[in-house]
């Protein structure tokens, strides 16, 4: 099989909807093998049977230990390795500073966090045990480049995953480990409509005004489509970016600079 990931072996967390259901079609376009791992398995399922190249679906939820380990186990026995990891996972949660509660704190960073270092961490460890080397991509956010006054617990989860990445890639880049991230801005996907949805209610605004907004407001001069992540999502983990570690880049049609 040609293509620049051919016969990688890439779990995609996340896989089953949005921008991690758009890097699996990408990734199985460069020749990988995907295994689409999401806690909604009948949705990762169907897009892991469109994708041909062996991928398959594997039922995870992040948050649960004992899942991430039979995650990891299952692709094993079935594929045999692991080279690429794609951090995907992720919930959303808004909620004025003065209102939020422990429970929506605890939701967003029981996933986008806790979730995200600990499946990381497992993959590492297989990583370093094959002994070959890897390509790791964390999602993170614009919203982890500045705070939003509604939104201070999402950017923060979003924050630390940038700090994370600089973390994990600088203590993995000697066992050959690339870990990187990509910032995407607004991208139309289902956590998109759960935020326009949450705007909606805190700014009393109309369904689908949110969106409308923000799309206007990106320099490019409209939303992102997750098919506009799937290109760094595959340099990331690609031969091409052997050099590159430990670094965060904007995917957003101009959004943000750093
Ligand atoms: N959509 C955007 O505008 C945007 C902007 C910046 C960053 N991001 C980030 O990009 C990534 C993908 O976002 P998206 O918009 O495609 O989101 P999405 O909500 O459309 O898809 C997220 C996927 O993660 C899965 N998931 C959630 N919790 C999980 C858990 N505990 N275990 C396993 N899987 C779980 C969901 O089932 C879903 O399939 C996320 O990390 C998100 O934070 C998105």
């Amino acid at each position: 099989m040609n293509g620049k990931l051919a016969d990688k072996v890439a779990i995609i967390t996340g896989g089953a909807r949005g921008i991690g259901a758009a890097v699996a079609r990408r990734y199985a376009g460069e020749g990988a093998r995907v295994v689409v791992a999401d806690r909604l398995l009948d949705e990762a399922k169907s897009v892991a049977a469109a994708l041909g190249h062996g991928a398959f679906a594997v039922a995870l939820d992040v948050t649960d230990p004992q899942s991430i380990a039979a995650m990891a186990a299952e692709v094993i026995s079935q594929a045999g390795q692991i080279d690429i990891l794609v951090n995907g996972a992720a919930v959303f949660d808004l909620a004025p500073i003065t209102d939020i509660t422990r429970e929506s704190y605890h939701k967003v960073f029981r996933v986008n966090v806790e979730g995200l270092i600990f499946t990381l961490q497992a993959v590492a460890r297989q990583m370093i045990a094959q002994g070959k080397g890897g390509k790791i991509v964390n999602f993170a956010s614009q919203a982890g480049r500045r705070g939003e006054a509604l939104v201070a617990i999402y950017c923060a989860s979003k924050a630390a995953v940038i700090s994370f990445t600089q973390s994990a890639g600088l203590a993995l880049i000697k066992h050959r480990i690339n870990v990187n991230a990509i910032a995407p801005g607004v991208v139309d996907t289902p956590m998109w409509d759960e935020v326009d949805a949450l705007f909606a209610k805190y700014e009393n605004l109309p369904l689908g005004e949110k969106k409308r907004q923000v799309g206007a407001a990106v320099p490019y001069g409209r939303m992102g489509r997750p098919e506009d992540l799937t290109g760094m999502a595959v340099f990331l983990a690609s031969d091409d970016a052997e050099y590159i570690v430990a670094q965060t880049y904007n995917v957003d049609g101009g959004n943000w600079m750093s």
